[in-house]
């Protein structure tokens, strides 16, 4: 295992956190941990080390007009190098849980050939390192970083040959860490990456089928739901003692009127978006109303999938960051705030009025810490009371214009997550809903996909121009004080 590079970019001094008497940090402490959240893609960097291939999102990124500024994630965080001072940082604050995922073109370059040994030690180094300074991993399979050979081949998740190379890939990871890593995931929100990738067109691979007339987003739907069903039956067999899940996505849907129109198409909004996966799982089905709208292409449910589907989530993974209002849009599949269709896409007719505080993408994200609650009440009523994860939240601040030192004064962030943290203790206090876990996103400001650095979603500040220089902010430590100290 390498040392990582801890040579330059030193921290800077970090700015005064909250005292325990302050109103940001609340009397009561949460009843679940806390951890924080990444993705392989957004913030390892080293792209083309040690034979690592390049991915749909390495290709679109280099494609002039895809992302921010042109920003790729060559280096990103470079958590790559960088591994043991982030590793040293999360100890110190008492952070005992990490999430972080694998990057498929690193473990099998080829996409479906040989296995990359250079390719796991790096994930091995990293799950020792957590390990040794007493911080559980939580380990995402896919978070969206399809290697591009593939979509060059047979057109990635709109072929059902993904299947058995997805197989291959997590075979390859479950047997390299599968000893040392209890909780996986083997998808992070597919609805992300299947309505955007292949319908409106606007994420990598960039395939869109804007009017949803071949049914391209079904395809990718299905073909997730039997590589989640082939992954964790292996997975039962290599590492028995394991937990693994899916981690969906939703907003929480409030009809835009009290009128019955608009009640159904919030709901079935939301089963469009977390039950079009979660129901098959859970429920062995697809919701009615996908059921009653057929769309091209949608995979049916046998009775062997439904089998095969059974018993796949061992708990509820949850991203869950805003609400949006929804009105009933006649015509459209999945309705969403319907009335101003800016994206002229089937899938999302977004209505900007506000719902909460602003953030810094108001086209998709309010500050709603009410929602959480409603959202976390919602899973346990549908899904049978399970144990929830919330494997995701937070909140971005602009990037472009924040400079140091007044970035590191971030009351707003704080606020955020004090207040959905404490909707979740009202469902988990009021409600009796199980939750275990609430994961931050992100401990580091990443590569925020198309938005590239401009949108930050921090505990610590990255220093982009200046070698990814970590600079601790308040956040950094109130975590830690509400969190994690006695
Ligand atoms: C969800 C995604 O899983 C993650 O990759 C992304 O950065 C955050 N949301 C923030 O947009």
């Amino acid at each position: 295992c390498q040392s990582g590079q801890t040579s330059s970019g030193a921290c800077s001094a970090s700015a005064p956190a909250p005292s325990a008497q302050s109103p940001l940090i609340p009397s009561e402490r949460p009843p679940f941990y806390l951890g924080t959240a990444t993705s392989a893609p957004q913030i390892e960097g080293a792209v083309s080390t040690d034979g690592r291939s390049q991915s749909v999102w390495d290709h679109w990124a280099a494609s002039p007009g895809h992302i921010y500024h042109n920003e790729t994630p060559n280096v990103a965080d470079n958590f790559f190098h960088r591994y043991p001072e982030d590793i040293a940082l999360m100890q110190r604050l008492g952070l005992r849980h990490f999430r972080f995922s694998v990057a498929w073109p690193r473990v099998i370059p080829s996409g479906s050939g040989a296995v990359s040994t250079e390719g796991l030690t790096f994930y091995s180094c990293v799950l020792d390192k957590l390990l040794a300074a007493n911080i559980q991993p939580v380990v995402t399979l896919y978070h969206w970083d399809l290697p591009q050979v593939l979509q060059d081949r047979y057109g990635g998740w709109l072929s059902d040959r993904v299947v058995a190379d997805y197989l291959k890939f997590a075979n390859a990871v479950f047997s390299a860490l599968g000893d040392r890593v209890t909780l996986w995931a083997t998808f992070n929100e597919p609805w992300t990456f299947c309505f955007n990738g292949y319908g409106t067109g606007g994420h990598a691979p960039g395939i869109p089928d804007r009017s949803g007339e071949k049914g391209q987003v079904w395809q990718c739907v299905g073909n997730v739901l039997r590589s989640h069903a082939a992954a964790v039956q292996l997975f039962r067999e290599l590492v028995p003692k394991g937990k693994i899940s899916m981690a969906l996505n939703s907003d929480w849907c409030e009809p835009l009127t009290s009128s019955a129109e608009d009640k159904e198409a919030a709901a079935r909004q939301m089963d469009f978006q977390i039950s079009i996966f979660a129901d098959p799982i859970y429920l062995g089905d697809w919701p009615k109303s996908v059921k009653e709208r057929a769309p091209p292409n949608l995979l049916p449910i046998t009775p062997d999938l439904a089998a095969a589907l059974n018993g796949t989530s061992d708990l509820f993974y949850l991203n869950f960051y805003t609400a949006r209002y929804v009105f009933n849009q006649p015509g459209a599949l999945g309705e969403w705030s319907a009335g101003r269709t800016d994206t002229n896409s089937t899938f999302f007719g977004r209505d900007r009025k506000p719902i909460g505080g602003e953030t810094c993408a108001p086209d998709w994200f309010y500050v709603t810490p009410w929602a959480m609650r409603k959202m976390l009440n919602w899973v346990d009523q549908r899904y049978g009371h399970p144990d929830i994860i919330i494997t995701e939240n937070g909140v971005c601040l602009p990037g472009e214009a924040a400079t140091l030192p007044g970035v590191l004064n971030d009351t707003k962030l704080i606020e955020f997550h004090r207040d959905y943290v404490q909707s979740a203790m009202q469902a988990v206090a009021l409600d009796k809903v199980k939750v275990l876990g609430y994961f931050i996103w992100s401990i580091y400001d990443n590569w925020e996909w198309n938005l590239g650095t401009s949108d930050r979603f921090g505990l610590v500040w990255v220093d982009f121009a200046n070698e990814q220089a970590r600079h601790p902010k308040a956040s950094t430590e109130w975590v830690s004080r509400w969190f994690t100290r006695e």
